[in-house]
């Protein structure tokens, strides 16, 4: 046996899985889904045959054709922190299984909302978020980027409520008897008030890009494959259609840079202030933090970063967690050309700006802990939820970057296309794409040192801080401010959130209390409406221990779950010695605050905590 993961309990000799049939019976009133999968693997096995699950309770494994028991497993009995726990079955030349469990409340993919946590406050919700390692706590599966998997769905909710999934949606129906695969009695499946809404996912997708969402749901129509979705509230779904109006031509551009758009549909969901991400590139249907949602060209950008995932991610995919950059570098590269194209070149060198300074500042982070300052990593016995960085991210992107110098952008395009043909709907690794490279740009390993890129530390010799104008004014401008001059009202007069942003974090790390107050006096930062602009400010705030801002800091964290904002506050707060009562304020917001966060961030707010307390 080997395993092909350092994430997952998958076997290299066993079959894959290639299709999974769910059942879901929602029971909001315990948190819990009621459940049936039945797994068909790519050729008959028998022996020992193991799956990923978390916090799931088992009740049964069956034969499908003859529904005679088959014994099973959960190993260890008290589950493995990071990758929970193996569901093995005695399989005797068996190709499908059938599951039949339950999850848990705690379950980490997925966040249940009471009534009074939702905008409405009038009914309940609940979503997923399965990157990087958090679908096997929904069903268990083969949960590593190496599989794909074609789904069937049916979803059995409230008829007061509605569902989304990354998936094709077939229809919405009354439950029938017996089609509930055993996840329930069909007392409940049938029973008074519940409906049905089936969903096919036609295309193979890596766990991780599962995705449902169930609620009081409303949509308008953006554009001719792109409905936005929330929470139905019209001033919500008014303010979500304007931002992302230009969701059409956006992906006309990714299609002309990248080859055809192959998942059909491309809609969104705007969900609530918890939701941990700013956006996941569920296929078909992109998550999106409302926080984006502030009329500047922000929503568009984090639009285009998930819309890029469509080629690079979604049909390219990391083997695993330790090849992250070839997800998300080539994206964030993706990105930057839809940016450039819709917003122009200035806007897309401001973002490659505030990368640039996302980059120096992680490989500060990892200083201690190098090999987290590398492309192509080793996260054996380490969750990814604690080492997410932006360090694939920005390093991808100056690696990508660095080739497109080298052969010229004509050149690099053609690359580009040529390579998402070639491995589209497949995972691979870092040497894979290494391979390819030499064999399509012949002699590039002689210009570029691939090996120092991949493989070594810190920010190679050859990355570049990006130049232009606006830029170089903004870094000069927060440069001055260290000898005490703050900008005038001209100089920021066409300033937008990102100018600000970039402005913020070019700011020394702590200044005096008394000029923080004075920058804020002046532009009134601590209240800005753009989260980005706020929490750099607070940031700055902290660390310069100005304690006056500490009411803003606890709202924030009160008001908001992205793990963007809450990582550096609570850092901020707790990390450094001679702290105590900081320390003391940010356990009891927390402590309060959590029940809001979704599980992924409870558990990074709680690791933060654990490193420096
Ligand atoms: N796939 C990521 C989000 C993610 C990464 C979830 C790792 C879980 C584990 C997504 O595409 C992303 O990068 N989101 C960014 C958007 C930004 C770069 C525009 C985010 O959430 O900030
Ligand atoms: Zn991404």
């Amino acid at each position: 046996m080997a395993l092909i993961d350092p994430h997952s309990y998958t076997d290299s000799t066993h079959p894959l899985t290639t299709h999974i049939s769910l059942s879901f019976y929602f029971d909001f009133a315990s948190s819990t889904i009621l459940s049936s999968a039945v797994l068909s693997l790519a050729a008959p096995y028998s022996g020992a045959f193991t799956l990923d699950s978390r916090s799931l309770s088992i009740s049964q494994v069956l034969d499908i054709a003859t529904l005679t028991p088959l014994p099973f497993t959960l190993q260890p009995t008290s589950p493995d922190a990071i990758l929970g726990q193996s569901l093995t079955v005695t399989l005797s030349n068996h190709s499908q299984l059938l599951v039949i469990f339950k999850t848990a409340p705690s379950s980490s993919a997925l966040q249940w909302l009471s009534p009074p946590q939702t905008f409405n406050k009038s009914f309940p919700f609940v979503y997923t978020q399965c990157q990087a390692i958090h679908a096997r706590s929904i069903f268990p599966c083969q949960d590593t980027p190496a599989a794909r998997i074609k789904y069937a769905a049916k979803l059995n909710i409230p008829r007061y409520l509605s569902a989304v999934m990354g998936a094709k949606h077939v229809c919405r129906r009354d439950p029938i008897p017996g089609e509930c695969g055993g996840a329930c009695d069909d007392s409940l499946w049938c029973g008074e008030g519940r409906v049905v809404e089936e969903f096919v996912m036609e295309q193979p997708i890596p766990p991780y890009l599962f995705a449902f969402a169930v609620g009081e749901l409303g949509f308008r129509e953006v554009g001719p494959r792109t409905k936005v979705y929330s929470e139905a509230i019209p001033g919500v779904l008014d303010a979500a259609a304007t931002e992302f109006a230009g969701t059409e031509e956006m992906i006309k551009v990714g299609e002309g840079l990248f080859g055809p758009y192959e998942w059909e549909r491309f809609d969104l969901l705007v969900l609530p202030p918890s939701f941990p991400y700013g956006g996941m590139e569920n296929p078909r249907m992109v998550f999106l933090t409302p926080t984006v949602i502030k009329g500047d060209a922000t929503g568009a950008q984090v639009v285009a970063h998930e819309l890029a995932h469509s080629w690079t991610g979604n049909l390219i995919t990391n083997k695993s967690n330790d090849h992250f950059w070839l997800n998300e570098g080539f994206t964030t590269y993706a990105e930057r050309r839809i940016v450039e194209a819709v917003q122009g070149k200035e806007r897309a060198v401001l973002n490659i700006g505030i990368g640039w300074k996302g980059l120096v500042e992680d490989m500060e982070r990892f200083k201690d802990n190098m090999e987290f300052t590398k492309l192509k990593t080793n996260q054996q016995g380490v969750d990814p939820d604690d080492v997410y960085s932006q360090v694939p991210y920005e390093k991808g992107f100056q690696f990508l970057w660095r080739i497109e110098r080298q052969i010229g952008r004509p050149a690099f395009d053609e690359f580009l296309k040529k390579y998402i043909a070639t491995f589209k709907f497949q995972s691979i690794d870092t040497d894979t794409f290494l391979d390819f490279l030499k064999a399509n740009v012949p002699g590039i390993e002689s210009h570029i040192d691939l090996k120092e890129w991949t493989e070594g530390t810190g920010i190679p010799p050859d990355a570049m801080e990006p130049a232009s104008d606006i830029y170089t004014k903004i870094v000069s401008l927060a440069n001055e401010f260290k000898v005490g001059r703050m900008p005038n009202e001209d100089e920021v007069a066409d300033w937008g959130g990102q100018e600000w942003e970039l402005y913020l974090e070019n700011l020394p790390k702590s200044v005096e209390a008394s000029q923080v107050l004075a920058l804020d006096a002046r532009y009134r930062l601590s209240e800005s409406k753009d989260y980005e602009v706020k929490v750099a400010f607070l940031q700055l705030a902290i660390s310069s221990r100005c304690s006056n801002y500490y009411n803003e800091v606890e709202k924030t964290l009160k008001e908001v779950g992205r793990m963007k904002y809450l990582r550096p506050l609570y850092t901020g707060l707790v990390q450094g010695t001679g702290k105590e009562e900081e320390k003391i304020f940010a356990k009891r917001v927390f402590s309060e605050a959590c029940a809001c966060y979704h599980p992924i961030a409870q558990g990074v707010v709680e690791s933060i905590f654990a490193k420096h307390m």
